[in-house]
């Protein structure tokens, strides 16, 4: 694994002009090659995504998708409509998802698997919430939310996916969790994987929950975090690309 991820969350935010002089700015800047980058965008900007970021080094991404292939299911987005969108990426699981759209843990391993069925790569997000942690129950219910991941996808294909930790105090609090929090997590995660993957070694640990320029460095130089996972930070280009140059540097 030599390039680190970083991928934004643009949540519901854009329009096709504000996509657009972001986008420009971002997709022709050299530090986007020199990691792995990745937009995830709302739906209906797949397709003006498609166009903008043909041929550069910037992936297309999405935040969501159904459970389900097709049929009766009003609402939806299939996996394989993401793919036909050229998406690469899809966040599963995020923690607002869960918290404000009852997603369930067991759903977010099917949403997985539909994901990866179609040929994405499931960004899959866990993370405790403030209490959970002052409760000393971290990595038990990390545990809880990859187990549920585990029980839908096979040792093969859970070395397909990314794991994206996101302490739900972390995220779009200006807080971001400390880099020696980050790395025990980091490594709690790993074991998980190298207990129920495949090819544990692959699969990459990204950390999202504020981060910024001026905390990407020192998080990105842990060597347990294989990217971030970029939220308000991803919507404004100069800092977006200082977070790519921070990981581009430790890569
Ligand atoms: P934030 O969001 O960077 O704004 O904290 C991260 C996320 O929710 O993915």
């Amino acid at each position: 694994m030599t390039k680190k991820l970083v991928a934004g969350n643009w949540k519901l935010n854009g329009s096709l002009a504000a996509n657009a002089e972001l986008v420009a700015d971002i997709a022709s800047a050299p530090e986007v090659a020199l990691v792995d980058c990745a937009v995830c965008v709302p739906y209906p900007y797949l397709a003006q995504l498609q166009a903008m970021l043909d041929g550069t080094a910037v992936a297309l991404g999405a935040q969501n998708v159904s459970e389900f292939a097709r049929g009766a299911y009003t609402g939806e987005v299939s996996a394989s409509m993401l793919a036909e969108f050229a998406c690469c990426y899809v966040i599963v699981g995020h923690s607002e998802r869960r918290a404000l759209f009852a997603e369930q843990d067991e759903q977010v391993g099917r949403k997985a698997a539909a994901a990866l069925a179609a040929g994405l790569t499931p960004v899959v997000c866990v993370g405790e919430t403030l209490e959970e942690r002052d409760a000393g129950l971290v990595m038990q219910v990390i545990g809880r939310q990859l187990d549920a991941v585990g029980s839908v996808l096979d040792a093969n294909a859970l070395s397909r996916i990314v794991v994206a930790y996101e302490p739900v105090w972390a995220i779009g609090s200006g807080r971001s969790a400390s880099v020696a929090q980050v790395v025990e997590v980091h490594e709690g995660i790993r074991a998980w994987l190298v207990r129920h993957c495949e090819a544990p070694a692959g699969v990459r640990i990204l950390y999202g929950g504020s981060v910024k320029p001026d905390n990407a460095a020192e998080l990105f130089a842990a060597a347990e975090v294989d990217g971030g996972l970029i939220g308000g930070a991803s919507l404004v280009a100069r800092d977006f690309l200082a977070i790519c140059r921070a990981a581009a540097i430790q890569s």
